[in-house]
């Protein structure tokens, strides 16, 4: 299936993929009962021990009333309670206002029927929405490894809206999208489907397109749906509170701690998880299925601006070759865990010029306060402040010892 795009791509498609991505048609979605403007009184969040999660979960907790039913992988039911009051600390979003409206169930998305007993997933099928935004992150492991938390994790999801003709929000990744880039076309719509041959040698987009597809295939049979693409994710723009596992974020460290930077510059945006999740936590509270949302940040800013902050706050950076880089940063590698990521993290070319669509959402959020941040010099000092706050990134005093 060439889908609307048509680049080809010869790497060989993983074995089973086919079979992944077909609906089980003995599967019968019931008819949706709910009313789409009725306010969700019960929410299935998943992955809400996670960064995105966790944002999505504070969103709920504080634009609406509902209970939000957390499927979280834990041992227990406490353990689950614990892990996403963490998260939720750890992003400087916890308020204990909220303690009675979080509901947490330890699962795990991959296995049948979550793993859970036959009365907590009763439980779940009474779920109102469904924000499925659980995923394994992980640009460098195959397909393989993702496929389970990934696809398995979404046909297990969809399984169980099917029953109850309950509507599902989908979290994927622009990078879905991306795959339809071939300059000089135009914007990348929002309605842009690949094929599986132009989802082009990343495991991890490939999980994301495929989850897509059984998403858009139960669409097609009836069930309320929604896919919602966000661009790559900071922090809130109040706190710069971001995952320290960002690959952005986690090369960032490795420029400070070899207090060195490329002369090259090249555009970048993000977009506040603040954002993403009031955006998607209002159409999943609106009833906007049945569309695809690009979430993206129409502004981008050059990388200088992110050296140029750095050094305002006291970091230490000279300039370096590239290929100077690469090998400091392989050499500092064998000793440091997180340059080690830093150096596997896969070299993408830039999107550059690629422009992405983003009608639907502006039309959905037209009316509400909800915009997105554009990239700004505070944007970056928040992150900034933040990374050292939590020891991800050193003191600039101690940064600048290092480099003396
Ligand atoms: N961050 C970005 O820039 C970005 C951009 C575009 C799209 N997205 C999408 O946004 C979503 C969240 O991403 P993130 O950056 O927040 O990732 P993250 O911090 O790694 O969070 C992933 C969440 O999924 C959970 N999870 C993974 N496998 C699971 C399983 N088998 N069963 C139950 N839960 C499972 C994790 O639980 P544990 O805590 O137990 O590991 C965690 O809560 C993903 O769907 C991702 O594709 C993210």
């Amino acid at each position: 299936m060439p889908g609307e795009c048509g680049r080809q791509n010869v790497s060989p498609l993983p074995p089973g993929l086919t079979a992944d991505v077909r609906w089980n048609r003995s599967i019968s979605i019931r008819s949706p009962t709910g009313s789409a403007h009725t306010p969700p009184q019960r929410v299935l969040l998943t992955g809400g021990t996670g960064f995105l999660g966790a944002y999505l979960l504070h969103e709920f907790l504080t634009r609406t009333d509902a209970k939000i039913y957390c499927l979280v992988r834990a041992g227990g039911h406490a353990e689950a309670f614990d892990r996403i009051v963490s998260a939720l600390r750890g992003y400087r979003l916890w308020d204990p206002r909220h303690t009675s409206r979080i509901l947490p169930f330890a699962g795990d998305v991959s296995e049948p029927g979550f793993g859970l007993l036959q009365r907590e997933y009763r439980a779940l099928c009474r779920s109102d929405v469904i924000v499925h935004n659980a995923a394994r992150v992980n640009h460098v492991e195959p397909y393989s490894r993702l496929r389970s938390a990934n696809v398995e994790g979404t046909r297990q999801v969809l399984e169980l809206a099917a029953g109850g003709g309950i509507p599902v929000h989908f979290v994927s990744t622009l990078s879905v999208a991306a795959a339809c880039a071939r300059p000089p076309a135009g914007p990348v719509l929002e309605s842009a489907r690949p094929g599986p041959a132009e989802v082009h040698g990343n495991g991890y987009v490939l999980s994301k397109w495929a989850g897509e597809e059984l998403v858009a295939q139960a669409g097609e049979r009836g069930l309320p749906v929604a896919v919602h693409r966000p661009d790559r994710v900071c922090g809130g723009v109040v706190t710069g509170a971001v995952s320290t596992d960002d690959a952005f974020w986690t090369l960032v460290r490795a420029a400070v701690m070899l207090g060195a930077v490329p002369p090259e510059s090249a555009e970048f945006s993000l977009v506040p998880a603040d954002y993403a999740a009031a955006a998607i936590v209002h159409l999943a509270t609106h009833g906007g299925t049945g569309r695809t949302y690009h979430l993206t940040n129409r502004s981008t800013a050059p990388l200088t601006l992110v050296w140029e902050r750095l050094r305002a706050r006291g970091f230490p950076l000279t300039t370096a070759t590239l290929a100077d880089l690469t090998a400091r940063l392989t050499g500092a590698a064998a000793t440091d865990q997180g340059l080690a990521r830093a150096a596997a993290i896969p070299v993408q070319g830039s999107v550059g010029e690629v422009r992405f669509d983003d009608s639907n959402t502006v039309h959905a959020l037209a009316g509400t306060p909800i915009r997105c941040a554009p990239m700004s010099a505070e944007l970056i000092d928040r992150h900034i402040e933040y990374l050292v706050d939590v020891g991800f990134l050193p003191s600039p005093l101690v940064a600048a010892g290092a480099s003396a």
